[in-house]
Protein backbone atom coordinates (compact mmCIF):
# COMPACT_ATOMS: atom_id res chain seq x y z
CA UNK A 1 0.00 0.00 0.00
CA UNK A 2 1.50 3.16 -0.65
CA UNK A 3 1.09 5.96 1.74
CA UNK A 4 -0.77 8.67 0.31
CA UNK A 5 0.82 12.58 0.44
CA UNK A 6 -0.87 14.59 3.37
CA UNK A 7 -0.37 11.87 5.38
CA UNK A 8 1.11 11.89 8.77
CA UNK A 9 4.43 10.38 9.32
CA UNK A 10 6.00 10.15 12.83
CA UNK A 11 9.14 9.95 13.98
CA UNK A 12 10.73 8.76 16.97
CA UNK A 13 13.99 10.70 17.84
CA UNK A 14 14.54 14.41 17.18
CA UNK A 15 18.09 14.91 16.10
CA UNK A 16 19.49 15.83 12.57
CA UNK A 17 18.70 12.37 11.44
CA UNK A 18 15.06 12.89 11.98
CA UNK A 19 15.65 16.72 10.95
CA UNK A 20 16.51 15.54 7.37
CA UNK A 21 13.80 12.98 7.01
CA UNK A 22 11.42 15.55 8.11
CA UNK A 23 12.40 18.04 5.19
CA UNK A 24 12.73 14.94 2.54
CA UNK A 25 8.68 13.67 3.96
CA UNK A 26 7.98 17.18 3.45
CA UNK A 27 8.77 17.33 -0.17
CA UNK A 28 7.17 14.31 -0.51
CA UNK A 29 4.15 15.85 0.87
CA UNK A 30 3.64 14.82 4.13
CA UNK A 31 2.86 15.98 7.50
CA UNK A 32 5.67 14.81 10.01
CA UNK A 33 5.58 14.72 13.85
CA UNK A 34 8.45 14.46 15.84
CA UNK A 35 8.20 12.64 19.37
CA UNK A 36 11.62 13.29 21.49
CA UNK A 37 12.59 13.68 24.95
CA UNK A 38 13.97 17.24 25.03
CA UNK A 39 11.80 20.04 23.43
CA UNK A 40 13.08 22.28 20.58
CA UNK A 41 15.60 19.86 18.83
CA UNK A 42 16.71 20.24 14.98
CA UNK A 43 14.09 17.75 14.31
CA UNK A 44 10.86 19.63 15.96
CA UNK A 45 12.14 22.87 14.17
CA UNK A 46 11.11 21.30 10.48
CA UNK A 47 8.38 19.16 11.77
CA UNK A 48 4.58 20.51 11.67
CA UNK A 49 4.03 18.97 14.97
CA UNK A 50 6.35 18.05 18.07
CA UNK A 51 6.07 15.61 21.15
CA UNK A 52 7.98 16.09 24.09
CA UNK A 53 8.18 12.59 26.24
CA UNK A 54 10.20 9.99 27.37
CA UNK A 55 11.76 7.31 25.36
CA UNK A 56 9.84 4.89 28.13
CA UNK A 57 6.26 6.74 28.44
CA UNK A 58 3.91 4.32 27.13
CA UNK A 59 1.31 6.22 27.41
CA UNK A 60 2.27 9.54 25.81
CA UNK A 61 3.93 7.41 22.82
CA UNK A 62 0.56 5.31 22.30
CA UNK A 63 -0.85 9.22 21.92
CA UNK A 64 1.57 10.01 19.64
CA UNK A 65 1.06 6.48 17.59
CA UNK A 66 -2.05 7.32 17.54
CA UNK A 67 -2.04 10.62 15.62
CA UNK A 68 0.12 9.16 12.93
CA UNK A 69 -0.05 6.87 9.86
CA UNK A 70 3.03 5.75 10.72
CA UNK A 71 6.03 5.43 13.13
CA UNK A 72 9.38 5.85 11.96
CA UNK A 73 12.16 5.49 14.67
CA UNK A 74 15.38 7.26 14.32
CA UNK A 75 17.67 6.08 16.47
CA UNK A 76 18.69 2.28 16.97
CA UNK A 77 19.22 3.01 21.01
CA UNK A 78 15.59 2.92 21.68
CA UNK A 79 14.25 0.86 24.83
CA UNK A 80 13.76 -2.32 24.13
CA UNK A 81 10.30 -1.91 25.83
CA UNK A 82 9.60 1.15 23.59
CA UNK A 83 10.15 -1.33 20.48
CA UNK A 84 8.27 -4.05 21.45
CA UNK A 85 5.72 -1.78 22.86
CA UNK A 86 5.42 0.47 19.22
CA UNK A 87 5.46 -3.22 17.29
CA UNK A 88 2.14 -4.04 19.25
CA UNK A 89 0.52 -0.77 18.37
CA UNK A 90 -0.03 -2.32 14.67
CA UNK A 91 2.32 -2.96 11.46
CA UNK A 92 3.21 0.60 10.34
CA UNK A 93 6.44 0.99 12.70
CA UNK A 94 9.94 0.93 11.33
CA UNK A 95 12.45 -0.86 11.51
CA UNK A 96 10.45 -3.52 13.05
CA UNK A 97 11.50 -5.11 16.23
CA UNK A 98 14.13 -7.83 15.24
CA UNK A 99 16.29 -5.23 12.96
CA UNK A 100 16.19 -2.40 16.23
CA UNK A 101 17.15 -5.80 18.53
CA UNK A 102 20.25 -6.83 16.52
CA UNK A 103 21.19 -3.50 15.91
CA UNK A 104 21.41 -3.04 19.63
CA UNK A 105 23.44 -5.55 20.42
CA UNK A 106 26.73 -6.38 18.89
CA UNK A 107 26.98 -9.84 19.43
CA UNK A 108 23.86 -10.73 18.16
CA UNK A 109 24.66 -8.37 15.06
CA UNK A 110 28.01 -9.90 14.35
CA UNK A 111 26.10 -13.33 14.84
CA UNK A 112 23.65 -12.02 12.59
CA UNK A 113 25.85 -11.33 9.88
CA UNK A 114 27.58 -14.83 10.18
CA UNK A 115 24.58 -16.63 9.45
CA UNK A 116 23.44 -14.44 6.69
CA UNK A 117 26.80 -15.75 5.18
CA UNK A 118 28.42 -12.49 5.85
CA UNK A 119 32.49 -12.72 7.61
CA UNK A 120 33.25 -10.56 9.89
CA UNK A 121 36.06 -10.50 12.52
CA UNK A 122 36.56 -13.07 14.81
CA UNK A 123 34.55 -12.63 18.40
CA UNK A 124 33.86 -13.90 21.65
CA UNK A 125 31.07 -13.04 24.10
CA UNK A 126 32.41 -11.26 27.67
CA UNK A 127 30.35 -12.03 30.60
CA UNK A 128 33.33 -12.51 33.44
CA UNK A 129 37.10 -11.71 33.47
CA UNK A 130 37.89 -15.35 32.73
CA UNK A 131 36.00 -14.98 29.28
CA UNK A 132 38.24 -11.90 28.68
CA UNK A 133 41.53 -13.62 29.13
CA UNK A 134 40.72 -16.98 27.18
CA UNK A 135 39.30 -14.76 24.25
CA UNK A 136 43.03 -12.75 24.47
CA UNK A 137 44.88 -16.06 24.29
CA UNK A 138 42.33 -17.15 21.36
CA UNK A 139 42.59 -14.41 19.61
CA UNK A 140 45.29 -11.99 20.83
CA UNK A 141 45.14 -7.91 20.02
CA UNK A 142 41.46 -6.55 19.76
CA UNK A 143 38.76 -4.26 21.26
CA UNK A 144 36.30 -4.87 24.15
CA UNK A 145 33.32 -3.27 23.39
CA UNK A 146 30.39 -2.85 25.44
CA UNK A 147 27.36 -5.21 23.69
CA UNK A 148 24.99 -2.19 23.88
CA UNK A 149 24.50 1.56 23.95
CA UNK A 150 27.97 2.29 22.18
CA UNK A 151 28.51 5.01 19.70
CA UNK A 152 31.14 6.76 17.53
CA UNK A 153 33.37 5.00 19.32
CA UNK A 154 32.50 5.09 23.27
CA UNK A 155 32.33 1.89 25.32
CA UNK A 156 35.30 0.65 23.55
CA UNK A 157 38.59 0.06 24.83
CA UNK A 158 41.64 -1.40 22.73
CA UNK A 159 43.54 -4.57 24.43
CA UNK A 160 47.57 -4.95 23.17
CA UNK A 161 48.78 -7.32 25.69
CA UNK A 162 47.67 -9.94 28.33
CA UNK A 163 48.68 -7.53 30.98
CA UNK A 164 45.64 -4.97 29.65
CA UNK A 165 43.41 -7.35 30.63
CA UNK A 166 42.46 -6.89 34.02
CA UNK A 167 41.66 -2.99 33.41
CA UNK A 168 39.87 -3.30 30.58
CA UNK A 169 37.46 -5.37 32.17
CA UNK A 170 36.84 -3.37 35.01
CA UNK A 171 36.78 -0.14 32.78
CA UNK A 172 33.30 -1.53 32.03
CA UNK A 173 31.89 -1.72 35.02
CA UNK A 174 30.65 -5.59 34.50
CA UNK A 175 28.31 -4.46 31.63
CA UNK A 176 27.66 -7.64 29.42
CA UNK A 177 30.48 -6.93 26.08
CA UNK A 178 32.26 -8.68 23.28
CA UNK A 179 35.72 -9.22 22.53
CA UNK A 180 36.96 -8.50 18.80
CA UNK A 181 40.14 -9.52 17.09
CA UNK A 182 41.84 -6.37 15.71
CA UNK A 183 41.05 -5.96 12.02
CA UNK A 184 44.37 -4.72 10.19
CA UNK A 185 42.08 -2.74 7.03
CA UNK A 186 43.35 -0.63 4.30
CA UNK A 187 40.43 0.85 4.08
CA UNK A 188 37.25 1.17 6.24
CA UNK A 189 33.77 1.39 3.94
CA UNK A 190 30.02 1.50 4.44
CA UNK A 191 27.20 0.41 1.42
CA UNK A 192 23.29 2.36 2.14
CA UNK A 193 20.70 0.42 0.69
CA UNK A 194 17.34 0.38 0.70
CA UNK A 195 14.62 -2.65 0.46
CA UNK A 196 10.59 -2.31 0.09
CA UNK A 197 8.07 -4.66 1.76
CA UNK A 198 7.92 -5.95 -1.85
CA UNK A 199 11.52 -6.77 -1.71
CA UNK A 200 12.65 -4.37 -4.03
CA UNK A 201 16.26 -3.38 -3.27
CA UNK A 202 18.74 -0.70 -4.26
CA UNK A 203 21.95 -0.10 -3.07
CA UNK A 204 23.92 3.17 -3.17
CA UNK A 205 28.00 3.30 -4.51
CA UNK A 206 30.08 2.16 -1.83
CA UNK A 207 31.87 5.05 -0.05
CA UNK A 208 34.87 5.36 1.80
CA UNK A 209 34.63 6.82 5.60
CA UNK A 210 37.63 8.26 7.89
CA UNK A 211 37.32 8.13 10.88
CA UNK A 212 38.54 10.34 13.82
CA UNK A 213 39.23 9.50 17.68
CA UNK A 214 36.04 7.26 17.01
CA UNK A 215 34.21 9.82 14.88
CA UNK A 216 33.16 9.74 11.32
CA UNK A 217 35.32 12.59 10.12
CA UNK A 218 34.84 12.25 5.82
CA UNK A 219 32.90 10.05 3.46
CA UNK A 220 34.21 9.99 0.09
CA UNK A 221 32.33 8.50 -2.80
CA UNK A 222 33.42 6.23 -4.42
CA UNK A 223 35.25 3.99 -2.42
CA UNK A 224 39.12 2.97 -3.60
CA UNK A 225 38.26 -0.64 -4.57
CA UNK A 226 38.48 -2.77 -7.20
CA UNK A 227 34.59 -3.69 -8.77
CA UNK A 228 34.46 -7.21 -7.22
CA UNK A 229 34.80 -5.99 -3.79
CA UNK A 230 31.89 -2.96 -3.80
CA UNK A 231 29.30 -5.86 -5.65
CA UNK A 232 30.21 -7.78 -2.89
CA UNK A 233 29.42 -5.53 -0.60
CA UNK A 234 25.94 -4.77 -2.61
CA UNK A 235 25.30 -8.91 -2.04
CA UNK A 236 26.39 -8.67 1.75
CA UNK A 237 23.41 -5.74 2.24
CA UNK A 238 21.12 -7.59 0.56
CA UNK A 239 21.33 -10.93 2.18
CA UNK A 240 21.29 -8.77 5.31
CA UNK A 241 18.24 -7.23 4.61
CA UNK A 242 16.70 -10.06 3.21
CA UNK A 243 17.00 -12.24 5.90
CA UNK A 244 15.70 -9.13 8.54
CA UNK A 245 12.93 -8.55 6.16
CA UNK A 246 14.21 -5.26 6.46
CA UNK A 247 11.77 -2.16 5.04
CA UNK A 248 13.84 1.00 4.90
CA UNK A 249 17.47 2.43 4.55
CA UNK A 250 19.99 0.37 6.31
CA UNK A 251 23.96 1.31 6.46
CA UNK A 252 26.67 -1.60 7.29
CA UNK A 253 30.04 -0.73 7.41
CA UNK A 254 32.83 -2.95 6.18
CA UNK A 255 36.91 -3.23 7.28
CA UNK A 256 38.58 -3.63 3.56
CA UNK A 257 41.40 -6.10 4.39
CA UNK A 258 43.80 -6.92 2.41
CA UNK A 259 43.81 -9.50 -0.36
CA UNK A 260 40.28 -7.52 -1.36
CA UNK A 261 38.21 -9.67 2.02
CA UNK A 262 35.32 -7.63 2.81
CA UNK A 263 34.71 -8.06 7.05
CA UNK A 264 31.13 -6.53 7.95
CA UNK A 265 31.79 -4.35 11.32
CA UNK A 266 28.23 -3.67 12.24
CA UNK A 267 25.21 -1.76 11.13
CA UNK A 268 22.95 1.20 11.42
CA UNK A 269 19.06 0.13 10.97
CA UNK A 270 18.27 4.20 9.58
CA UNK A 271 20.00 6.77 7.73
CA UNK A 272 23.40 6.95 8.53
CA UNK A 273 26.28 9.98 8.30
CA UNK A 274 28.15 8.57 5.75
CA UNK A 275 25.45 8.74 3.23
CA UNK A 276 24.65 12.11 4.05
CA UNK A 277 26.95 12.80 0.56
CA UNK A 278 23.61 11.02 -1.21
CA UNK A 279 21.65 14.49 -0.77
CA UNK A 280 24.21 16.73 -2.91
CA UNK A 281 25.69 13.82 -5.52
CA UNK A 282 22.94 11.00 -6.12
CA UNK A 283 19.74 11.16 -7.92
CA UNK A 284 17.64 10.07 -4.83
CA UNK A 285 18.89 11.27 -1.10
CA UNK A 286 19.03 8.78 1.35
CA UNK A 287 16.11 10.31 3.21
CA UNK A 288 13.78 10.47 0.59
CA UNK A 289 14.66 6.63 -0.07
CA UNK A 290 14.11 5.95 3.37
CA UNK A 291 10.73 7.88 3.22
CA UNK A 292 9.72 6.19 0.05
CA UNK A 293 10.38 2.46 1.15
CA UNK A 294 8.60 2.60 4.57
CA UNK A 295 5.72 4.94 3.05
CA UNK A 296 5.41 1.79 0.54
CA UNK A 297 6.84 4.19 -2.51
CA UNK A 298 8.71 2.61 -4.97
CA UNK A 299 12.58 3.11 -4.39
CA UNK A 300 13.63 6.29 -6.61
CA UNK A 301 17.39 5.52 -9.05
CA UNK A 302 20.73 5.56 -6.80
CA UNK A 303 22.67 6.77 -9.39
CA UNK A 304 26.00 8.56 -8.56
CA UNK A 305 25.85 12.26 -10.26
CA UNK A 306 29.62 13.10 -9.13
CA UNK A 307 32.31 12.83 -7.48
CA UNK A 308 31.93 13.64 -3.79
CA UNK A 309 33.38 14.54 -0.77
CA UNK A 310 31.40 14.50 2.85
CA UNK A 311 32.96 16.31 5.69
CA UNK A 312 31.27 16.62 8.95
CA UNK A 313 31.36 20.14 10.82
CA UNK A 314 32.45 18.47 14.91
CA UNK A 315 32.20 21.21 17.77
CA UNK A 316 33.91 24.13 16.74
CA UNK A 317 34.02 23.23 12.98
CA UNK A 318 30.77 24.83 12.38
CA UNK A 319 32.88 28.17 13.19
CA UNK A 320 33.57 27.91 9.00
CA UNK A 321 30.12 28.57 8.06
CA UNK A 322 31.17 31.46 6.39
CA UNK A 323 33.73 30.34 4.07
CA UNK A 324 32.24 27.20 2.95
CA UNK A 325 28.92 29.28 1.87
CA UNK A 326 31.31 31.25 -0.72
CA UNK A 327 32.59 27.73 -2.45
CA UNK A 328 31.10 27.31 -5.19
CA UNK A 329 31.31 23.53 -5.29
CA UNK A 330 30.33 22.77 -1.90
CA UNK A 331 26.73 22.06 -0.27
CA UNK A 332 26.40 23.50 3.49
CA UNK A 333 23.76 21.86 5.68
CA UNK A 334 24.05 22.93 9.46
CA UNK A 335 21.83 21.15 11.55
CA UNK A 336 20.45 24.35 13.76
CA UNK A 337 21.96 23.20 17.29
CA UNK A 338 21.34 25.49 19.67
CA UNK A 339 24.65 24.78 21.57
CA UNK A 340 27.68 23.55 20.31
CA UNK A 341 30.05 21.27 22.54
CA UNK A 342 33.11 20.02 21.50
CA UNK A 343 33.27 17.07 18.85
CA UNK A 344 29.45 17.68 18.54
CA UNK A 345 27.78 16.80 15.24
CA UNK A 346 26.51 20.42 14.11
CA UNK A 347 26.52 20.06 10.41
CA UNK A 348 28.05 18.69 7.15
CA UNK A 349 29.43 19.56 3.71
CA UNK A 350 29.75 18.21 0.62
CA UNK A 351 32.34 18.90 -2.24
CA UNK A 352 30.98 18.34 -5.06
CA UNK A 353 33.22 17.46 -8.39
CA UNK A 354 31.99 16.15 -12.36
CA UNK A 355 31.98 12.56 -11.92
N1 LIG B 1 37.67 -5.12 15.39
C1 LIG B 1 38.18 -3.95 15.02
N2 LIG B 1 39.44 -3.87 14.48
C2 LIG B 1 39.98 -2.68 14.13
N3 LIG B 1 39.35 -1.49 14.27
C3 LIG B 1 38.11 -1.49 14.79
C4 LIG B 1 37.46 -2.71 15.20
N4 LIG B 1 36.25 -2.39 15.69
C5 LIG B 1 36.14 -1.06 15.59
N5 LIG B 1 37.24 -0.49 15.06
C6 LIG B 1 37.47 0.94 14.80
O1 LIG B 1 36.65 1.71 15.69
C7 LIG B 1 35.64 2.43 14.97
C8 LIG B 1 34.35 2.45 15.76
O2 LIG B 1 33.90 1.12 16.01
P1 LIG B 1 32.42 0.64 15.70
O3 LIG B 1 32.35 -0.82 15.99
O4 LIG B 1 32.05 1.03 14.33
O5 LIG B 1 31.58 1.39 16.80
P2 LIG B 1 30.70 2.72 16.78
O6 LIG B 1 29.32 2.22 17.08
O7 LIG B 1 31.25 3.54 17.89
O8 LIG B 1 30.81 3.34 15.42
C9 LIG B 1 35.54 1.69 13.64
O9 LIG B 1 35.05 2.54 12.63
C10 LIG B 1 37.01 1.31 13.41
O10 LIG B 1 37.77 2.41 12.99
MG1 LIG C 1 30.74 2.44 13.55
Amino acid sequence: MMLAPGSRIGILGGGQLGRMLAMAAARLGFDVSIYNDAPDGPASRVASESHVGAFDDLDALRDFAASVDLVKVEFENVPAATAAFLASLGPLIRPGPLALATAQDRLLEKRFFNESGVPTVAFAPIAARADLEAAFSALGAGILKTRRNGYDGRGQIRIREASDVGAAFDALGGAPAIYEQLAPFEREASLIAARTADGAFAAFDLCENIHEDGILRRTVCPAMAPADVASRAVEAVRAIAERLDYVGVLCVEFFLMPGGVLLANEMAPRVHNSGHWTEAGAQTCQFEQHIRAVAGWPLGATTRLARVEMENLLGADVGSWRSLAEQSNVRLHLYGKRTMREGRKMGHFTRIWPR
